[in-house]
């Protein structure tokens, strides 16, 4: 993207006012505080039209970057804010570009910035100018002359620590291009009386204490030099040592820069020499010795230090040390040598020593010139930068205040000269009329000084050149004559009557009245100075010398060149020198940078307004102002002024059409400015105040002020839109990737959620096609077990009979068999005896035919019994039957009845039949007899036995006398109700009969028998098939029997053994009746 173009200008944020033209009101206060305040806000510098004010700021300010210089770069003068670069640029721009030569004007005194200044303008123009291998070397050569010029032409003064020692004036030349092609350097009157003598406080040029400091012992040693600065004379002590300044450092540094300049190695050593024999000839020291006439001649102390020198300079001992005992004058081919005294000895040292130094020091600058040299023989163009001794005013001004005073009123004349016409010249190719400018001319001080007839340095060579004694004195009476009544020229001796009275004028001593102020110059020194004598003799020895350099130095010491003429004096080659470069300065277009010294301790931050008074003062900065503001203060082309103040105007806002003059007519008749105060030019406008401009400015930054809250209304509004349409479409975007995403999601959950669904279906279809083949598979499976088994049965069924594995069952069924039949045959044989009370059984064989054994055994049991029971007759069984009644009747209840099972029932035991005795009775009885026995009927009265016969019929029951037969008693079975016994062993029983019947009228019946069971059974037998009714039987051990009325208890009791086996029995009273069973 092209890089916005912003028209700036000089009066943007402006502190105090950048060109003091502007300045209201203007005189020396507000110029000093308007300086004050820029210097406080570290504002350097100050413009006055194109002159850059420049305050030395005693500190490194971080304005000379290359950032800086690129800011500066193709700007216009007024469009940034002031700036040495502003006017580098200026000048380099037009040089280049309208082919001006231009020279750049350094002034101010002595600490100021002058040569920081002169750098950087060289540094600039160098940044900017063009670029290449060729070039750049160019650049490097002419950059690095400074540090060797520095070193020999600078030295620490009590004002500046780097204090220039010589004035320079360095060309550069360019070619068409703008691109450097070389350079030439001037030198102007360098200090030479310092190699010699230092004021308190200084110290000799820095060379030597560089050399010192940072030559390696080998050098040294070389230069037969020591490092201590105090074995040399020359030296001044007191301020060997400089704050913040490397002697060591520097001295490489120089080196360094030599080389890159093109010294050759052995130039650089013999440059070296020539230093180190200026500082030995310091220590060269004189004694007096009386001669026959009378006159003392000066012999040297100690000659090894002379010997030394001639050594390292190849001079002849002897001719040196002649040299510094005679002197030979020669005129009009005679010679005349006469003896030199101690005083006259260290002269012609120090002369020598002088002279040697400053002719080093311009051969050093010649040497430079032809490296640097533009190569070329095309035309150039050439941009000369002037850094001179500014304007000084000591407490005692000697000769050296004196020319460089003069060349600083030759520069304010150039300036004053340049800058009107330069005004004037304006002003006539812009068409304004020229009015006249009242200004203070000091063209008056000039002639004063150079005039040629009477000026102060021709009436010196004058004296120089006069026969006869000539002091200092005879000078300044010579000038209170003819000067006396010059306007700027006072002394004590003046004719002058304003100044007669003045005594605070010293004797020895004029002063002058310069365009900066007034100075008073000592007077002692001046001839000697101008006559800058050196004897023939030394320069002759020092042309003698085989080291080339200095042979160099001295070509008027060459016998074959003897010029008899007095070498101009140093007061008319300075006037010649300062001639030439005004001469030349004049053709060039001058760029003034005006150095002020902000204090006198070298101390950042500080400003000394009383100081910077008196500079601005003496620089006549505000005659300066004066000249420029004489016309119009202020001067701007059409095309910026309108660009600036347009938008004042409705007609030029935002754009004018027409021409820019038209524009800016338009634009000042609109603001009412009245037409006094301005005026138009060809290309520019013309502003006579500044208050009127300053009111444009007024306006402009009221209107700015508006411009921007419409531009800021504007931009705001701007700004929402555009935010708020991003953040509409921002909006849009994110609703259509969200919906996007939205639906995306949807469909993938969609998506799996049919897959899923999808699954299952075909899982539950697929399951179910799986269970119908299963089942289809099992059924064929099954089919074809069963068909298989089927037809396997079916094999098997048809080759059964050919496998042996069916073997096992027959040979199973075969032994089982055999076993059974065995068992069965063998039970043949072991039968038991057919008695059904034998419990005699075969054992058990086998055990599976155990249920079979017993089932064998039971119903061979049965089968016995049957046999048994079928043997018996129709008798035995009755008799069985019988018996069988009696058990059930009688079994476990009677204790009788176990003795009663063996014996047979016979029932008639009495043959009736057979006896005859019982014929009668047998005839009475019709009915078939049961039994027939005979029982002991029990007395009722006492128990007494009576035997009777016993007869049982179908329906009676028959009592008989034994003896008789006769029958007692007979009773129908119906009407026996109940027989009743005891449990015991005893064969009583009585018979209960029926109540009422007529058998009963007796009571009942007590008897005793031996065969009780068989009666009781056949008793209870023969009723039950009579009567149809069982007989009860009773059997306990006590019962109630009735006798007639009474009631009896007949009571079984334990009888004892002593009765006999057989019971008795015993009525005991009415209602007992005992019976004893033994
Ligand atoms: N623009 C500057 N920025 C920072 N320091 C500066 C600037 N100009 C000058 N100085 C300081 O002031 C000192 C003196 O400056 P400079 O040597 O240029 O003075 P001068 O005017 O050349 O003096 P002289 O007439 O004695 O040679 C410098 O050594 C430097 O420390
Ligand atoms: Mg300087």
């Amino acid at each position: 993207m092209a890089k916005m173009e912003v028209k700036t200008s000089l009066l943007d944020n402006m502190i105090g006012v950048g060109d003091m033209v502007l300045l209201e009101p203007l005189n020396e206060e507000t110029f000093i505080n308007n300086l004050k305040k820029r210097f406080d806000h570290n504002e350097i510098y100050t413009y006055i039209g194109s002159v850059v004010i420049s305050v030395n700021p005693y500190r490194s300010l971080p304005i000379y970057s290359p950032e800086k210089v690129e800011d500066y770069r193709n700007r216009n003068f007024y469009e940034l804010s002031p700036h040495i670069f502003a006017l580098s640029d200026e000048a380099y721009r037009s040089l280049r570009d309208q082919d001006k030569d231009q020279c750049i004007l350094i002034t101010g005194e002595s600490g100021a910035g002058k040569t920081e200044a002169s750098k950087l303008v060289m540094s600039y123009v160098a940044a900017v100018c063009g670029k290449g291998a060729e070039v750049n070397q160019v650049k490097e050569q002419l950059l690095q002359s400074n540090p060797v010029l520095e070193a020999f032409g600078n030295a620490k003064t009590v004002r500046n620590d780097n204090s220039s020692r010589f004035g320079k004036y360095m060309d550069i030349e360019f070619d068409f291009k703008g691109d450097p092609l070389g350079g030439v350097i001037s030198n102007y009157l360098l200090e030479k009386s310092r190699v010699v003598k230092q004021p308190r406080g200084e110290r000799n040029f820095h060379v030597f204490y560089q050399l010192l400091s940072g030559a390696s012992e080998e050098l040294l040693n070389k230069l037969t030099l020591e490092r201590d600065f105090s074995r040399y004379n020359y030296l001044s002590l007191d301020s060997a040592k400089v704050n913040g300044v490397d002697d060591a450092a520097n001295f490489r540094t120089v080196r360094n820069a030599m080389q890159i300049v093109g010294f050759m190695d052995h130039e650089a050593e013999s440059v070296l020499e020539v230093v180190a024999a200026v500082l030995k000839l310091g220590n060269i020291e004189f004694k007096p010795e009386s001669r026959v006439n009378g006159l003392d001649e000066s012999k040297i102390k100690d000659k090894n230090e002379l010997k030394e020198i001639c050594e390292l300079t190849g001079i002849d001992q002897s001719v040196l040390e002649r040299a510094f005992s005679f002197r030979t004058v020669e005129a009009k081919q005679e010679k005349v040598s006469t003896t030199l005294n101690v005083a006259q000895a260290y002269y012609a040292r120090d002369a020598l020593a002088k002279n040697l130094y400053s002719r080093l020091f311009s051969w050093l600058v010649n040497r430079i010139n032809e490296s640097i040299k533009a190569q070329t023989k095309v035309r150039k163009k050439v941009m000369g930068v002037l850094d001179i001794y500014g304007f000084e005013i000591f407490e005692d001004n000697s000769f050296e205040q004196f020319i460089i005073n003069y060349c600083n009123e030759k520069l304010q004349q150039i300036f004053i000269e340049l800058t009107l016409k330069e005004e004037q010249e304006e002003y006539i190719r812009e068409g304004i009329e020229w009015t006249h400018i009242d200004y203070f001319n000091n063209a008056i001080i000039c002639d004063l000084i150079e005039n040629n007839t009477n000026g102060i340095l021709a009436m010196l060579d004058e004296e120089c050149l006069r026969p006869g004694t000539v002091t200092d004195e005879t000078f300044l009476e010579k000038l209170n004559q003819v000067c006396a009544t010059h306007q700027h020229f006072e002394s004590r001796m003046s004719k002058s009557s304003r100044f007669l009275n003045d005594t605070s004028l010293p004797h020895s001593c004029f002063r002058i009245q310069h365009y900066a102020g007034k100075v008073l110059y000592q007077v002692e020194g001046f001839v000697d100075k101008n006559n800058d004598l050196l004897y023939r003799d030394l320069s002759q020895a020092m042309w003698k010398a085989s080291h080339t350099l200095i042979k160099s130095l001295f070509p008027e010491g060459n016998p074959a060149k003897i010029n008899l003429k007095r070498p101009p004096t140093a007061g008319s080659q300075f006037k010649a020198s300062v001639a030439t470069l005004m001469k030349n300065l004049q053709t060039k277009n001058p760029n003034y940078i005006r150095c002020i010294k902000p204090n006198d301790k070298k101390a950042a931050h500080i400003f000394n307004e009383a100081l910077v008074c008196h500079q601005i003062r003496y620089l006549g900065l505000l005659e300066n102002v004066r000249v420029r503001r004489a016309g119009y203060a202020f001067r701007q082309a059409y095309e910026p002024c309108l660009e600036r103040y347009k938008m004042l105007c409705k007609q030029t806002w935002p754009h004018w059409k027409g021409p820019a003059r038209a524009g800016v007519e338009v634009l000042f008749n609109e603001l009412e400015i009245p037409m006094e105060e301005y005026s138009f030019g060809r290309s520019k406008i013309f502003i006579r105040n500044p208050r009127t401009l300053f009111k444009l400015e007024d306006l402009r930054k009221q209107r700015l002020e508006d411009l921007a809250t419409l531009i800021q209304k504007i931009y705001r509004g701007w700004k929402c839109r555009t935010h708020f349409l991003l953040m509409r479409k921002s909006q849009i975007v994110i609703a259509a990737w969200y919906r996007r995403y939205a639906q995306q999601k949807r469909y993938q959950q969609i998506k799996s959620s049919a897959l899923v669904i999808q699954s299952y279906i075909r899982g539950w279809k697929a399951r179910k096609i799986l269970r119908e083949l299963k089942h289809q598979k099992r059924c064929e499976e099954a089919a074809t077990t069963i068909a298989a088994y089927w037809h396997g049965t079916q094999v098997r069924r048809e080759y059964r009979k050919f496998f042996r594995a069916n073997a096992g069952k027959k040979i199973y069924e075969f032994t089982l068999q055999r076993i059974v039949q065995k068992y069965f045959l063998e039970m043949k044989n072991k039968m038991p005896s057919l008695s059904p009370i034998d419990k005699n059984w075969p054992s058990r064989p086998y055990l599976f035919l155990d249920s079979t054994h017993k089932e064998l055994k039971r119903i061979f049991h049965l089968w016995r019994c049957k046999k048994y029971r079928d043997q018996f007759t129709d008798q035995q069984k009755l008799i069985y039957e019988e018996k069988l009644e009696a058990s059930e009747l009688f079994k476990d209840k009677k204790a009788l009845y176990p003795s009663s099972v063996g014996q047979p029932f016979q029932g008639a035991y009495l043959e009736i039949n057979k006896n005859p005795k019982y014929k009668k009775l047998k005839d009475a009885i019709e009915e078939k007899i049961i039994i027939a026995e005979v029982v002991n009927k029990i007395n009722r009265a006492n128990g007494k036995s009576t035997s009777r016969i016993f007869l049982l019929t179908n329906n009676n029951l028959l009592l008989a006398d034994q003896k008789s037969g006769q029958i007692k008693s007979e009773v129908p079975l119906v009407d026996v109700t109940k027989v009743s016994m005891s449990s015991q062993n005893d064969g009583f029983f009585a018979i209960h009969l029926k109540e009422g019947s007529e058998a009963a009228s007796k009571g009942d019946f007590l008897f005793s028998s031996d065969h009780l069971i068989e009666m009781a059974t056949k008793l209870y037998r023969t009723t039950l098939s009579q009567t149809k009714q069982k007989l009860s039987i009773e059997i306990s051990d006590e019962f109630l029997v009735q006798f007639r009325q009474d009631k009896v208890c007949v009571k079984f009791i334990q009888g004892n053994q002593k009765n006999g086996s057989v019971p008795t029995c015993k009525r005991k009273n009415n209602r007992l009746l005992e019976v004893a069973v033994p």
